[in-house]
């Protein structure tokens, strides 16, 4: 019996015109654009201004371009996973509003919640079904509107995040190439170092809640950080010793865009050069579930079909992982 595997087929993007600078947020809180470059190489972030649309909008335009690209119709499309943590409501799921938007009337829809890892979970959960047979395609996006949980009088959080959404289509390969295999990690994080306090079932939004500021992200900075170095390239190299892959044979490093001091430990620790390696945190600073098809779809025109990609991730939850590529197109 051959064995299916499921390949990405196309990428789309989506970011918010606005363009959020360190110079602004030098004027909003107690920070500056060197402080902020340095310790994390982001200069501007995307901003959705617009009140009336989310994070269903920004995967909804994510997705029809992907559709648009790979010339799929929606309706068919058998699957939406939709990785976020800024859901525009916390029921219905956004991936349920997403399919309506798009008129993927054929889907059933689901979101996933893993924070920064949420686009690896949910690619290889979209990737999962393709390999059982009981879907055909797949549309996985990872989208957040992290400017809607940011608190902007806190420096510690509110220069790190941006708003931003990318969407790949999954189909059943019919060479070598695809979705290879993936690791994934989690440990329950009781000490909280990374979340948002009030607006769920434990502290339900009240009066009090909102005074507080507890519907905003609230973070140890210093924690996360050396958590995050750690496990990013730690599951990097056991996704390249599982696959026999030396540093040469990595075309592409695709980390999530938490830190470019994260991203450049994990690539050292991989031994692979900075060439390799995709990096727009500058532009877009973490967009969450954002980050790693927003890098995709900015590399795609330098990847050819072969390719050799690690995509790596780590975030809060605690949730890490990485995904072996051989790319598709
Ligand atoms: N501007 C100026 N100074 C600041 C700012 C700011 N925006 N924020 C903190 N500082 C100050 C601190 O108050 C501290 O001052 P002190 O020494 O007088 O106490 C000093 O700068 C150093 O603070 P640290 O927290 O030690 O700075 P660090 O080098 O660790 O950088 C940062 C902080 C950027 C938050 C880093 O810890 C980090 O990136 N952590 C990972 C967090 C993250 O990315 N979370 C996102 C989700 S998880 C993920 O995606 C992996």
């Amino acid at each position: 019996m051959s064995i299916k595997r499921a390949k990405i087929s196309a990428v789309g993007h989506y970011l918010p015109e606005y363009r959020l600078t360190n110079f602004e947020l030098e004027k909003m809180v107690d920070t500056n654009d060197e402080w902020i470059r340095t310790r994390t190489g982001i200069s501007e972030r995307r901003i959705l201004k617009d009140p009336d649309k989310a994070t269903a909008f920004m995967g909804a335009e994510a997705a029809k371009e992907a559709l648009e690209e790979a010339s799929v119709d929606p309706l068919e499309i058998d699957l939406v996973v939709l990785a976020t943590v800024t859901p525009d409501y916390l029921f219905p799921a956004t991936a349920c509003l997403v399919q309506e938007m798009i008129g993927a009337k054929n889907a059933f829809a689901f979101d996933l919640s893993a924070a920064c890892s949420g686009f690896l979970y949910a690619l290889s959960t979209g990737a999962s079904f393709i390999e059982a047979g009981n879907a055909k395609k797949v549309l996985v996006i990872g989208a957040d509107k992290m400017s809607s949980i940011l608190d902007y009088t806190d420096r510690n959080t509110c220069i790190l995040f941006g708003d931003g959404a990318g969407a790949v289509i999954l189909e059943e390969s019919d060479d070598d190439t695809g979705i290879i295999n993936s690791i994934h990690h989690t440990e329950g994080d009781t000490n909280c170092s990374l979340y948002q306090h009030a607006g769920g079932s434990l502290n339900p939004a009240t009066a009090e809640t909102v005074a507080a500021r507890q519907h905003y992200i609230t973070q140890d900075g210093r924690a996360v950080f050396k958590k995050a170095t750690m496990g990013m390239a730690d599951v990097s190299l056991e996704i390249m010793k599982k696959n026999n892959l030396t540093a040469d044979d990595v075309d592409w490093l695709v980390p999530h865009q938490a830190n470019l001091r994260i991203i450049e430990a994990t690539a050292n620790r991989m031994g692979v050069t900075s060439d390799k390696v995709m990096i727009n945190i500058n532009k877009y600073g973490n967009t969450t579930a954002g980050t790693i098809p927003l890098c995709l779809y900015d590399w795609k025109n330098k990847l050819n079909k072969g390719d050799n990609l690690v995509l790596a991730a780590f975030g809060g939850g605690f949730t890490w992982g990485a995904t072996y590529v051989k790319w598709s197109m």
